[in-house]
């Protein structure tokens, strides 16, 4: 015997189901990759026209994005692209990571609607910005001193 509360809460998967993919609907729910990180190689934060603000801590080895996390205070549609970016990005060369685009997460979530395509770019922004951090990090190691994260 279900409980209204289960009736609700199917009724409401069949109403995202016809939105989102399944893909989109899991990482939305589980997501992966997701905190802060302690004494992160790279960091970046943006915050997008819509207001919402995601941001992506790296740890780099040998060049290679071991680990990748987010946080954001945005949409479900913006955990999603949040969580498929990190996942595409781990074990990535930064060249390759440099590479990775709004459209290689929308790909990879299956697609996203129109209204939430934005979602993506924002977590592929911040990953850029996190790569560029990492990168003058490189160059000026005594500034993350003075880092905040
Ligand atoms: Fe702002 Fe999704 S609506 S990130």
């Amino acid at each position: 015997m279900t409980s209204e509360f289960e009736e609700l809460q199917e009724l409401i998967m069949v109403d995202m189901r016809k939105t989102y993919t399944e893909v989109t609907i899991d990482h939305a729910l589980n997501p992966r990759n997701l905190g802060d990180m302690e004494d992160a190689d790279g960091f970046g934060k943006v915050t997008g026209p819509c207001g919402d603000t995601m941001e992506i801590w790296l740890k780099i080895k040998n060049a290679i994005l071991a680990e990748a996390t987010f946080l954001t205070d945005g949409c479900g549609t913006s955990i999603s692209a949040g969580s498929m970016l990190t996942e595409l990005a781990r074990g990535k060369s930064i060249s390759e990571a440099l590479k990775i685009t709004q459209q290689d997460v929308l790909d990879a979530l299956g697609g996203l609607p129109q209204e939430s395509v934005h979602c993506a770019l924002l977590a592929a922004n911040t990953l850029r910005e996190a790569l560029k951090d990492y990168l003058a990090l490189k160059e000026e190691p005594w500034k993350k001193a003075y880092r905040k994260h």
